[in-house]
C-alpha cells in the first residue's frame, strides 16, 4: 500500500492502481465543477470527456489517465455539495 494525499486526508491506495476508480470506491462523485458550478465527475472512463479532470502534484490530470503514486497529492474542485 501506498499512501496518497486527496483533499487534505490521507488515504492508503495501491501504486499503479487507477486514480479514477480510487476516487470513484471513496464514494464522492464531484471531480471538479464547470463555470456555471454543475458538478462533473467520471464519464466516459477513457480519457475523452475531461469530466474527471482533478490536480494532481498542482497540475490538471484526468483521474481516469492517472496511475497512482506513491505520495501524489490530489485535489478535487467540486464545487458546493
Ligand atoms: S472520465 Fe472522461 S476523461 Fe476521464
Amino acid at each position: 500500500m501506498s499512501d496518497i494525499t486527496i483533499d487534505g486526508e490521507t488515504v492508503a491506495a495501491t501504486a499503479g492502481d487507477n486514480l479514477g476508480a480510487l476516487l470513484h470506491r471513496l464514494g464522492d462523485a464531484r471531480l471538479r465543477a464547470t463555470l456555471s458550478g454543475a458538478p462533473r465527475g467520471l464519464f466516459c472512463g477513457m480519457g475523452t470527456c475531461f469530466d474527471c479532470v482533478v490536480l494532481v502534484d498542482g497540475k490538471p490530470a484526468r483521474a481516469c489517465l492517472t496511475a497512482i503514486r506513491p505520495g501524489m497529492v490530489v485535489e478535487r474542485q467540486g464545487g458546493q455539495p
